[in-house]
């Protein structure tokens, strides 16, 4: 496998209009620098520290409800959802349907307003930058994205946002930096974060002010984290992974190292309900499995607990205590409690943890032989094998259940990249049932077909993972979900397509409908390898803008689109009116039989799948990216991977 990135791009520079009529949007340069970062709260940086344990002791409480941080959060949340929702309304087009009153006139029962969530795909930077266009647009903070042809405020308007992989690192990188503005964070400069041109490889140029060099990053990489190592703790490559995140998502003059995810939950904003809830999902794997099968434990990182609510684990930890001793679900009382462990990067590596195999394919490319060597002496640290995972040890849910599963019986937790069971959007926490999630916005920038574009996979993974009621798929429901041939035949996967509009038809349970957003290529050639590592300021802002195309269809421009955000706005509404009984508006009726999936299949194989560039009349719009064969789709892309390397 060839490692080399595809650099060579032909960038176009997204000033105002361009020929073709798709707006881009122009940035929004009224921000000052960088604001302060969430809670840098670790007692001692990257290692995790002994603490006296809180009077009532941390124990593993049962998935069977939402933790009581969680309920009462979303009653704040959920009350300043409402606002963001009206102005979001009151610039959307709804014909004769007042969709301001509608949400005036049922006010007094909360649970009866839309319940949103966005869900960002994992796929490297392609993810990252592809989600980053879809939350700028989203983002009522957004120039010009309050216009009627737009979207702007639907991230204001949603109670959760979950990522995964690289999603994961677009979810953690906005809220470790105070719920910043995409905007913001295309603003910095060298020596600040999401300068993504510096390879995560060689580091970042300067440290603050001061230039620094590879070898310097690296001994820095290896003093953190042995730090780590020499209190006892087991590390592995993720741990090394997570630091070097740290210096491109979270601050890149000494990449945060007292940063904690847990931190997120004591910010002022947060706790006033000011931004939706992040979530981040990564997978569990057996002991002794190398691969990671579709019944592979799902687990969700929240502001207060990491856990799962699938049947082998069934129980969250308090993520402030992870790494602190637990037996039978508490920490015992002759023992002291650790806090630190969550460091932000650790979870974003986790998440992510696919991007191990990578590093370690680099010690036979072309890095300077020093470097090699510092890595060498690094990776000899790590055991055979088991250097793409992450490890949580202490496990906290040691003998929780007393059951016979491996996850119980294990002093170590195995979690390695959400993506690896296939389920390459992070829907799991957006789908269990206590939640009551109403829509997902689901933007999937998966590589599933040979040429990195998505084709439905991460949904049908997900459809058939609920189909098993009784077992993994406890008590969630999805919407039924066409096969990935049908996808491409259809064009499913070229546009906006809504799944489950009919909740009547959903056999089992409630679930969410699924407003798919198909990575396609707007305005620029957005299907770059999930294996690219490094993209030039100009590329990085192309992919940003075609991913805030990608949602808004081109700010309506898109042939036969105009109605975009109405219908937009009519599936956001769709289970409130099933709740409060009232009659779907003519003008939904209308976007329904336009924009859901009508259940028809083609399930031929198709013929290749090469979407062109939808605006005309302008220069080239990036590059497409052919040399690099990141062909599979995801999860098949990692299973290849780890036998290649066993
Ligand atoms: C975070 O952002 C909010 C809203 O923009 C602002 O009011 C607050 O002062 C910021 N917090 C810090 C610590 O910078
Ligand atoms: C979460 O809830 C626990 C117990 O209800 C409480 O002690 C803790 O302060 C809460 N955490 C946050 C961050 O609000
Ligand atoms: C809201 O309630 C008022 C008063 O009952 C009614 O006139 C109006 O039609 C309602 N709006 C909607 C959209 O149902
Ligand atoms: C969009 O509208 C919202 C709600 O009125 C407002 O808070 C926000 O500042 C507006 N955004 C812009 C860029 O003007
Ligand atoms: C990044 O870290 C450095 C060193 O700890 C600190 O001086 C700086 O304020 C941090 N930057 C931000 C934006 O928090
Ligand atoms: C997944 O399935 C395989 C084979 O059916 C089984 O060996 C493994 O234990 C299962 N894993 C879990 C977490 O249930
Ligand atoms: C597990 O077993 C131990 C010893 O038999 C017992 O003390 C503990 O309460 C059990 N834990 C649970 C969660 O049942
Ligand atoms: C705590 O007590 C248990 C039994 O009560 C014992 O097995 C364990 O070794 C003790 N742990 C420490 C750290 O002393
Ligand atoms: C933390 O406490 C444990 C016992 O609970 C002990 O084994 C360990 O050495 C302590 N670590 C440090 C750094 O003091
Ligand atoms: C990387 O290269 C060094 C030096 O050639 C070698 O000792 C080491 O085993 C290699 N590591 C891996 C993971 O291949
Ligand atoms: C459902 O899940 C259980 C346990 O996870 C597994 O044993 C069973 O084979 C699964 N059934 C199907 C039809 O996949
Ligand atoms: C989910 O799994 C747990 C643990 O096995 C079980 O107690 C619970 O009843 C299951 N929930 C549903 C809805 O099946």
């Amino acid at each position: 496998m060839k490692l080399t990135a595809v650099a060579t791009s032909t960038a176009l520079l997204c000033l105002g209009l361009v020929p073709g009529g798709i707006a881009v949007p122009t940035f929004d340069f009224t921000s000052t620098g960088i604001s302060q970062r969430a809670l840098p709260n670790a007692p001692d940086g990257y290692t995790p520290s002994n603490v006296t344990c809180p009077v009532s002791r941390p124990t593993i409480r049962s998935a069977s409800s939402l933790s009581h941080n969680e309920t009462s959060w979303l009653d704040t949340r959920r009350k300043q959802t409402l606002q963001p929702m009206k102005d979001f309304f009151s610039h959307i087009n709804m014909s004769s349907f007042d969709a301001v009153s509608y949400l005036t006139n049922h006010t007094s029962k909360i649970s009866n307003i839309p319940n949103i969530g966005i869900a960002v795909s994992g796929g490297g930077y392609r993810a990252l930058t592809n989600g980053a266009g879809a939350i700028k647009a989203f983002d009522s903070r957004t120039q010009n994205s309050n216009q009627t042809s737009q979207l702007g405020g639907l991230l204001q308007s949603a109670t959760y946002l979950s990522g995964l992989s690289g999603g994961g690192w677009l979810v953690g990188s906005v809220y470790l930096n105070n719920f910043t503005t995409i905007s913001n964070l295309q603003t910095y400069k060298d020596g600040e974060v999401w300068q993504f041109q510096n390879s995560i490889i060689k580091g970042p140029k300067t440290n603050g002010l001061q230039a620094w060099d590879t070898a310097e990053y690296y001994h820095d990489l290896a003093k953190v984290v042995s730090g780590k190592r020499d209190a006892g703790f087991n590390i592995s490559f993720t741990d090394y992974w997570g630091r070097a995140l740290s210096y491109q998502l979270i601050n890149a003059t000494d990449g945060g190292p007292s940063y904690t995810w847990s931190s997120i939950a004591l910010t002022q904003d947060f706790q006033d309900g000011k931004m939706p809830l992040p979530l981040l999902v990564a997978d569990g794997r057996n002991p002794g499995e190398t691969l990671v099968g579709s019944n592979s434990t799902v687990y969700e990182f929240n502001p207060w607990e990491f856990g799962s609510f699938d049947p082998s684990i069934y129980g969250f930890a308090p993520l402030e205590y992870l790494g602190s001793y637990f037996s039978n679900g508490a920490v015992p009382s002759n023992t002291t409690c650790v806090r630190g462990f969550d460091n932000a990067g650790f979870v974003l590596g986790t998440s992510s943890s696919l991007f191990n195999q990578f590093i370690l394919q680099l010690n036979t490319t072309s890095i300077p032989s020093t470097l090699k060597k510092i890595l060498a002496s690094i990776l000899e640290d790590l055991g055979d094998r088991n250097d793409d995972i992450a490890i949580y040890s202490p496990n906290p849910f040691y003998g929780y259940h007393n059951a016979t599963v491996a996850y119980e019986t294990t002093p170590d937790l195995n979690v390695v990249d959400g993506g690896e069971d296939k389920q390459n959007l992070p829907l799991h926490p957006l789908i269990q049932p206590s939640r009551h999630v109403d829509i997902i916005f689901a933007v999937d920038s998966s590589a599933s077909t040979t040429n990195n574009w998505p084709n439905g996979s991460p949904l049908v993974a997900t459809y058939e993972r609920s189909l098993n009621t009784t077992g993994i798929g406890n008590g969630t429901s999805f919407p039924s979900i066409p096969d990935k041939n049908t996808f491409i035949n259809l064009g499913l996967n070229t546009r906006p397509t809504f799944f489950g509009c009919n909740s009547s038809n959903i056999t089992s349970g409630h679930a969410p409908l699924v407003v798919y957003l198909p990575n396609y290529p707007y305005t620029t050639y957005s299907n770059t390898s999930t294996f690219k590592m490094t993209y030039d300021i100009s590329e990085r802002d192309d992919m940003i803008t075609n991913g805030y195309n990608v949602v808004t269809m081109g700010n309506s421009s898109r042939n036969n689109s105009s109605d975009w955000p109405t219908c937009a706005g009519c599936a956001i509404l769709s289970r409130s009116f099933d709740r409060t009984n009232t009659q779907v508006p003519a003008v939904c009726t209308q976007c329904f039989e336009k924009y859901c999936w009508d259940g028809t299949r083609n399930s031929t194989t198709p013929a290749g799948y090469e979407p062109e560039v939808l605006m005309v009349g302008t220069k080239s719009a990036g590059v497409r990216d052919s040399t690099v064969p990141g062909m599979f789709s995801l999860g098949v892309s990692f299973a290849v991977l780890c036998f290649w390397l066993a």
